[in-house]
Order: C-alpha cells, then structure tokens, then sequence
C-alpha cells in the first residue's frame, strides 16, 4: 500500500495547527516538512521551530526535508526537534556519508534526496546505509510545479536498485504529484507520494487522499 506524505508547503500557515490535524484524520501516513535556506534553493520556508510546534499536534512521523546548505551543522536541531525521518541532498554536502551517521547515531531514520539532474550513481555507496531515497520530480524550492515527466524511468530505475541491492529503503517522490499522475508515480515503484497543492489545493482531503491511494493500488493490480 502506497504511503502518502502531505507537504504542508501548501497548508494555509495561519491554521497550521488545524491544517495537520485535518491531512492526520484524512488518512496521512506521514507529515512531510520542507526547509529551505535561500541558498541551496532560491527560497526560504521554515526552521527547527515550525517542526518542534508540529511536533505537538501530531503524533505521524515527521518526514523532514531539508533543502539546505551544510546540513551538517543542524542535524542536532532537527533531531531536537522532534523529526522522525530526516533527508539531506547530497548536493549540499561534502560528507554525505558522515550525516547520514550524525542522523542514524541520534536514532532517526535517514534519506538521501536526489535532484532531478543529480546521478543515481550519487547514493550507489550509502543506499544500503539509508532508510529513504527521495526522487525529486521538480527542481526543489517551491511548491505547485508541474512534475517532470522524465523523472518517471528515474523512478524505475531507484526500484530497480533498491530491490537488486534487495534493501528495504522506502523510495518516496517528490513534486507535481497529485490526482490524475499518483498512479503512474506508484507504477513506476514509488513507496511514498509526496503531495502539496495536490492535496492542500483540494477541498476534500480525505477524499483526494482516498482516490490518490485508489489510482495507485488500480495500477498495481
Ligand atoms: C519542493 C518541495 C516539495 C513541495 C511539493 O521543493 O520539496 O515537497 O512542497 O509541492 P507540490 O506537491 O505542490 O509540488
Ligand atoms: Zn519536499
């Protein structure tokens, strides 16, 4: 069964709180944060702060994106913080080996996110190390762009890799995804489906969350 992560880039910020409790209650597995320096992506979100408040209205695993420059240097916050799993881009660091130890050491499960551009080649000697790899379907910053479609043999080809290594690394995806290419997405071997605006632009979340679950499970049959 295909995990669904809403990304609350999308949530109306002035109800973050009610936001959370509404995607938790419509069947959300996971609660996917995105953080952003202004460096590494040409944008700025939300810090430690925001994760360590919603931290405190749900009890879903925190999936903690982090968008950001030596992520090295806030690991221990994000951890502080109440994060669950937490994703660093090996884009963005020198020592992607020795993060996703400073992750694993303080008990949280670590990914590893690609960019589109990047090589599956970039995770070849650590995916056996992780707990999640992350294919990015957009280039990172921003909410509410069109997936890419290439990103769909990318997919395949991560699935490919996981099962031969024979891993139990959860393959999540994300940007563009919403109703009408879930299925595709799953098809293509995706364990979770990110979702903003494709949820959060929805005005039924249990019903968008339901019918994205129904398109992936009609295309594994
Ligand atoms: C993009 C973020 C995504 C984004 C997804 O930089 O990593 O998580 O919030 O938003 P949608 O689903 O709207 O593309
Ligand atoms: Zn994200």
């Amino acid at each position: 069964m295909v995990k669904i992560a809403p990304s609350i880039l999308a949530a109306d910020f002035t109800r973050l709180g009610e936001e959370i409790k509404e995607v938790e209650a419509a069947g959300a597995d996971y609660i996917h944060i995105d953080i952003m320096d202004g460096r590494f992506v040409p944008n700025i979100s939300v810090g430690s702060l925001v994760v360590e408040a919603i931290r405190r209205c749900t009890s879903l695993p925190l999936d903690v994106h982090l968008m950001i420059y030596e992520p090295e240097r806030y690991i221990r916050n994000f951890i502080k913080a109440g994060a669950d799993i937490i994703t660093i881009h090996p884009e963005a660091t020198f020592h992607l080996h020795r993060v996703i130890y400073d992750i694993k050491n303080g008990g949280r499960r670590a990914g590893v996110a690609l960019n589109p551009s990047s090589e599956l080649s970039l995770v070849n000697y650590v995916v056996d190390e992780i707990d999640l790899l992350l294919i990015m379907s957009v280039n990172p910053g921003f909410g509410g762009q069109e997936f890419i479609n290439g990103m769909i043999k990318k997919i395949r080809d991560a699935r490919e890799m996981v099962d031969r290594k024979g891993l139990s690394v959860e393959l999540e995806v994300d940007g563009g995804i919403k109703l009408g290419n879930a299925g595709s997405v799953a098809r293509a071997g995706a364990d979770i489906l990110v979702s903003g605006t494709g949820i959060f632009g929805t005005d039924n979340y249990r019903e968008t969350i339901r019918r994205m679950r129904d398109e992936a499970f009609s295309v594994e049959a």
